[in-house]
């Protein structure tokens, strides 16, 4: 096996894939007021497809798949394609986006299924300001689905916040302070912009957040590599869980990007914010060879921008997040 590479030379190892792009919530970044256009059934991957795509990728040398959506818990029998995951040997970390609302149904049955951890989207711990921003009544199912998950061992659970000035960026050191008394794993995240909401959302710089939680006592970093991205991580002295930064804008990590996604109708991305796709669904389904996938595959990685341009203005235009799956 000889691994993918960039035209940067950067080692590609971990492929995101998007399995839906239907959202059980309406997040103020990620959905157009209006909704988004649904993709025709008929155009997403079946499972089976999903899995000659993972199949093809793992040989070629990524060893990281991560399911994301929409929320990918909103698509029938998850499990089953954890499943068939599982088995491909050569993935040696296989998680899970979820925004946690059905986590407590399917906690168990994932891990059953080989699923090894999750990351949580959440974005308040105020019940009626959870509804506000995910437009659902939501919050305690959220919690008690992070219960569930950590009871059926798919640990550590990550707890991923999107800090928007003057609408959730007063609760950072609420979790902030749940790193410490329930061990929580946080991560907070800059928002970054697209053009499905414009500029009414506006992002807090992860210097800031880390001031302001500063307040609750002396952070020293957590040197341990918590997972396959570019999240730092602190930990307060004594502290079980971990706080981490998520710096798409103030500090761009592009240098060290690893990932590849792939959307739920079979185009691959080279970069989340650029609008770049390889069609993987219609060579599939006209029998396209194994070398004409792998070609394709390699195509993809080979157009990965060197980094994004968000902070000179020039944001996605084609999908929103909910289809690419963050
Ligand atoms: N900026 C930052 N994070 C975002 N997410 C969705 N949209 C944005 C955005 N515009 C996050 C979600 C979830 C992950 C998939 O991406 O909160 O944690
Ligand atoms: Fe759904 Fe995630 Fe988008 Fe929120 S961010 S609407 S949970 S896909």
């Amino acid at each position: 096996m000889s691994g993918l590479s960039d035209s940067f030379q950067r080692p590609i190892n971990y492929l995101r894939i998007s399995v839906t792009d239907r959202c059980n919530l309406r997040c103020l970044y990620c959905m157009p007021s209006g909704g988004f256009p649904l993709m025709p059934r008929h155009e997403i991957l079946r499972y089976e497809e999903v899995e000659a795509i993972a199949r093809l990728a793992v040989e070629m040398g990524i060893s990281k798949v991560r399911l994301t959506g929409g929320e990918p818990l909103v698509r029938r029998e998850l499990p089953s394609l954890v499943d068939m995951l599982s088995r491909i040997e050569g993935i040696d970390d296989l998680s899970l986006t979820t925004n946690g609302v059905l986590l407590k149904r399917y906690a168990i049955s994932l891990r059953e299924a080989g699923l090894k951890r999750v990351n949580v989207s959440l974005d308040s711990l105020n019940r009626e300001r959870y509804q506000q921003i995910t437009g659902y009544d939501g919050l305690n199912d959220v919690l008690e689905g992070m219960e569930a998950a950590r009871e059926a061992g798919l640990e550590p659970v990550k707890v991923n916040m999107v800090v928007m000035r003057g609408i959730n960026d007063d609760e950072v050191l609420a979790f902030a302070r749940l790193s410490m008394e329930a061990g929580w794993h946080v991560r907070f995240v800059e928002l970054m912009p697209f053009s499905t909401y414009g500029a009414t959302l506006k992002f807090v710089p992860a210097s800031e957040i880390q001031k302001r939680i500063l307040s609750l006592g002396p952070l020293e970093p957590y040197p341990l590599s918590q997972g396959n991205g570019p999240a730092r991580y602190f930990r307060f002295p004594e502290a079980k869980g971990t706080v981490g930064f998520i710096t798409p804008i103030s500090e761009h990590f592009c240098f060290c990007c690893n990932r590849l996604r792939l959307t739920a109708d079979g185009k691959l991305r080279p970069c989340l914010l650029g609008d770049e796709e390889v069609d993987l669904k219609k060579p599939l389904r006209e029998g396209a060879s194994q070398k004409e996938l792998r070609r394709l595959i390699r195509q993809a990685v080979a157009l990965k921008p060197q980094r994004h341009r968000l902070t000179e203005g020039i944001i996605p235009q084609g999908r929103s997040m909910c289809q690419v799956g963050g």
